[in-house]
């Protein structure tokens, strides 16, 4: 078995996983890769091409006509034949485009191919839902990142209220979504989310960001060792 070099970090979204992963990366000094932010580019760039309902060829067609670029520049996280989407992949409704074309199977063959390609010659911070199941199978280091719904509601309601702070939002709303898209992520027949065989699970619920980076960083290191990486 090839020993995949790639922290693999998955979980649900608002588990706080895309927060702690770019933080481990740095202070392990290696890349850190977000996969959602190449769903959401990709949604945003199939969907000007209203390929929502098309067929998978259709969108595969589609897809070998781009040229997906990933931290091209330092100020640039992702780029798409030139156009930087850095800053469009954050808006509200693209979280709603992304789960409904990530569910696409040549979407998801596009990007598990571009993944594997980026991860090839280093050590990285891999932040995703299948990376450990599906990416990286053999990566050397797993860790499933979750906090129950209640507390990842409560975290997406302080993010919306510092955003937005004259919105008055309603958290049992907002856990209701939540959960819906867990739901969602876990049921779909593409690359479901959830946790490998191998993975540490990490919940986050009674957690400070300091104690969770103590333990990621501690769980890298030891399972760095153990395969024999240089971290
Ligand atoms: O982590 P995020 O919210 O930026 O992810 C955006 C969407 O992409 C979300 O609907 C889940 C999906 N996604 C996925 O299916 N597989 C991944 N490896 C990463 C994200």
């Amino acid at each position: 078995m090839n020993i995949e070099k790639v922290i693999a970090i998955d979980g649900p979204s608002g588990s706080g996983k895309s927060t702690m992963a770019k933080k481990l990366a740095k202070q392990l000094n290696i890349v850190f890769i977000d996969t959602g932010s190449m769903f959401r580019t990709l949604s945003i760039v199939l969907d000007r091409l209203s390929l929502k309902n098309s067929s998978d060829d259709q969108i595969e067609s589609a897809l070998k006509k781009i040229n997906i670029e990933y931290m091209p520049n330092p100020k640039t996280l992702i780029s798409v034949d030139g156009e930087d989407f850095t800053l469009a992949i954050r808006e509200h409704h693209v979280s709603e485009l992304a789960s409904i074309y990530s569910q696409k199977i040549p979407v998801r063959n596009f990007l598990l191919q571009f993944q594997r390609e980026l991860a090839q010659s280093r050590v990285c911070v891999m932040e995703g839902r299948d990376i450990g199941t599906v990416v990286f199978p053999n990566s050397f280091c797993k860790i499933f990142v979750t906090a129950s719904s209640q507390v990842r509601a409560q975290r997406r309601l302080e993010q919306l209220a510092e955003k937005n702070p004259n919105e008055n939002y309603n958290l049992a709303k907002i856990k209701e979504d939540v959960e819906a898209r867990d739901k969602m992520d876990m049921e779909r027949e593409v690359a479901p989310l959830k946790q490998a065989e191998d993975a540490i699970l990490l919940d986050t619920s009674d957690m400070n960001e300091e104690e969770v980076l103590t333990f990621l960083i501690k769980t890298s290191h030891e399972k760095a060792k153990a395969a024999g990486i240089p971290l």
